[in-house]
C-alpha cells in the first residue's frame, strides 16, 4: 500500500479540468459543486463521467435517471470554482450573488468555456467516491480558454513556445 500523502502528491501533478456540476432538486432549488474529475468516457454512445465524494450534498440529487448539467469553467472563472467548492450551507445558497440562469431545466453559468447536459445512467462504486456515468443529450463547445487545476493552483492551457 502507498501512503495517502504520496498518492495525493502524485495526483496533484495531474492537470485537471474545472467544472461546476449542477442539478435541480424536486422542489426546484439549484445545486452545484466544483468537480475536476470530469472526463470523456465514450463517443458511441456519447458518455461522460465524474466522481463525487460520498459525503457530497450534490450526490443526493444525482441518482440514476436524474438530469445533470456540467458547466466547463473558463480561465476567467476562478472565483466561481472557489464559490462552488465550499460546503453547502443550505439548499441553493451557493448560488447567492452568482449570475446564473436555467437551461434545459438545469442551473447554467453563462460565459463558461463549455456546457453539456444529460442524464445519470448509473453509479459505479469508486471507494470513498461514486463514479457517475452520464449519457450526453446536449453539448455546446466554445473557443474560450479553459480553467485548469494542478499542483493546487488554477491556471489555463497554452501552446508551448516553438523551439527555433
Ligand atoms: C479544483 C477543485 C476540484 C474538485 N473536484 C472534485 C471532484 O471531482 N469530486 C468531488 O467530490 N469534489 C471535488 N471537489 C471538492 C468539492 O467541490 C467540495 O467538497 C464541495 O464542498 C462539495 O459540495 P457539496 O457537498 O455541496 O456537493 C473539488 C474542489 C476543487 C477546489
Amino acid at each position: 500500500m502507498i501512503d495517502r500523502e504520496t498518492f495525493v502528491e502524485l495526483m496533484s501533478g495531474v492537470c485537471a479540468p474545472v467544472t461546476v456540476v449542477t442539478a435541480t432538486s424536486a422542489d426546484g432549488r439549484p445545486h452545484g459543486s466544483t468537480v475536476s474529475s470530469f472526463a470523456s468516457l465514450s463517443l458511441d454512445p456519447p458518455l461522460v463521467s465524474f466522481a463525487l465524494d460520498r459525503s457530497s450534498a450534490l450526490l443526493a440529487h444525482l441518482q440514476p435517471g436524474e438530469r445533470v448539467g456540467v458547466n466547463i469553467l473558463g480561465a476567467h472563472q476562478q472565483e466561481l470554482a472557489s464559490t462552488f467548492a465550499r460546503r453547502s450551507r443550505g439548499p441553493g445558497l451557493k448560488f447567492d450573488g452568482v449570475a446564473w440562469s436555467v437551461r434545459a431545466g438545469l442551473p447554467y453559468l453563462p460565459e463558461s468555456a463549455g456546457w453539456t447536459a444529460g442524464r445519470v445512467e448509473r453509479h459505479v462504486d469508486g471507494g470513498d467516491h461514486v463514479l457517475l456515468v452520464v449519457g450526453v443529450e446536449e453539448a455546446e463547445p466554445t473557443s474560450t480558454a479553459p480553467l485548469v487545476y494542478a499542483r493546487r493552483v488554477f491556471g489555463t492551457h497554452s501552446r508551448l513556445a516553438v523551439a527555433s
